[in-house]
């Protein structure tokens, strides 16, 4: 068994005055492998940059440990624990050109100028930066200081390396050509990194895992696929995937030997009681209300589904959103071609139960996901 490079332990992030601090960062465990790419996302305020400052250094870990290639690093100062960091705010020193600044770490570690100016011309280079490096920082854009900062940070041979929203002030295009490049460079040298990111497509474009925190607290922490076909509660079902996951209350119950889920309005889904595996239908049975969560590309159209009517209906280009009434809310269907409906269409929706994913009323933890428990 290979042991992580990084490895979080029961770490508390608290700002201010005790008693009337803010958790920033709650009782976060995670284990980082040499090479990976970790996507830190979440919406604004979850404690992604908390998380990396602490990591890093900048910021004091307040209960917890951090251990980073077998040694405790949380009590120690920045400089002495072989992180590299891009900064959210690019944090360039002003009095000295972009080139100076990305090579800044290079020369104070006394590497040879020959390999110093190959380094920088690689990773500016990829960065495509080459144009600005005899420029002062604020004499340049937010999106090429934010690359100047990202290229600082990805030529360092450091163990860790820490990248604060690379790529927030880059426009759609660029972003996407430098996604791939980023990942290339990082994946070709063998580079650790955790990024974090509030894009959800870019997280999955390029990390091997992403850890979903939300209101500081980590929800789940797996592999793109994973968190897409098994959502650890309803937060993280609902908060990744585009558009998101619909979802609907629901009540389970046995029907002549069917299972069968009562929406409410007088409507239900009735499915073969061995289209579940025993335990789930137990478990849902068992349950007064449910939560019932189905992604909107999972969503067909067939005249034996249930109806809803159209209430609009998008085509964005290369697919169609379908937004329908459907039981007591609205249900959302994604269609690759051109979908002919207009709105106030009655249309009919199946549900396959391999959609479905289950969630407990209270906690929002995820029961099953199709057949099986979760
Ligand atoms: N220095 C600070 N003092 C007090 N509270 C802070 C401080 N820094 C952050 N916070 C609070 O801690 C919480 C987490 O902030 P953090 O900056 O880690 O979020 P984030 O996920 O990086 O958000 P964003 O996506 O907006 O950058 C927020 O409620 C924020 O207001
Ligand atoms: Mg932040």
């Amino acid at each position: 068994m290979m042991s992580a490079l990084l490895k979080l332990t029961g770490v508390d992030k608290f700002y201010g005055a005790i008693g009337k601090s803010v958790h920033a960062v709650q009782n976060i465990d995670m284990d980082v492998m040499k090479g990976e790419i970790i996507a830190l996302l979440g919406s604004s305020g979850c404690g992604k940059t908390s998380t990396l400052r602490m990591i890093a250094g900048f910021e004091e870990t307040s209960r917890g440990t951090i251990e980073l290639a077998g040694r405790e690093i949380q009590t120690l100062p920045p400089v002495r624990r072989n992180v590299a960091m891009a900064f959210e705010g690019y944090s360039l020193y002003p009095t000295v050109t972009v080139g100076e600044n990305i090579a800044f770490a290079l020369k104070a570690a006394k590497l040879p100028a020959s390999e110093v100016e190959a380094k920088v011309k690689e990773v500016t280079e990829m960065l495509e930066i080459t144009d600005i490096l005899h420029r002062y920082p604020t004499s340049v854009s937010g999106g090429q200081q934010q690359r100047a900062s990202l290229a600082r940070a990805l030529i360092r041979d450091a163990d860790l390396h820490l990248l604060d929203e690379p790529m927030g002030q880059l426009e759609p295009q660029l972003r996407t050509l430098l996604r791939g490049r980023i990942k290339y460079y990082i994946k070709e040298r063998g580079l650790t990194a955790i990024l974090v990111t509030h894009d959800q497509t870019e997280a999955n474009a390029l990390a091997d895992r992403i850890a979903v925190m939300e209101g500081g607290v980590l929800q789940q922490f797996a592999a793109p696929q994973t968190i897409k076909e098994a959502p650890a509660n309803l937060f993280t079902g609902t908060f990744v995937g585009e558009p998101p996951m619909n979802v609907f209350t629901a009540q389970a119950r046995d029907q002549d030997g069917h299972l069968q889920l009562d929406l409410g309005q007088g409507l239900h889904l009735t499915y073969r009681a061995d289209a579940f595996a025993p335990e789930v239908r137990a478990t849902l049975l068992a349950r007064k209300e449910i939560v019932l969560g189905v992604r909107p590309y999972a969503v067909h159209r067939d005249t034996a589904g249930a109806e809803a009517k159209v209430i609009a209906n998008q085509w964005l280009g290369d697919q169609s959103h379908i937004a329908a009434s459907f039981a007591d809310g609205t249900i959302v269907l994604v269609e690759h071609d051109r979908a002919d409906v207009a709105v106030g269409d009655a249309i009919h929706v199946r549900l396959a139960p391999e959609d479905l994913h289950v969630f407990d009323k209270d906690t929002g933890a995820a029961l099953s996901h199709g057949a099986h428990m979760a």
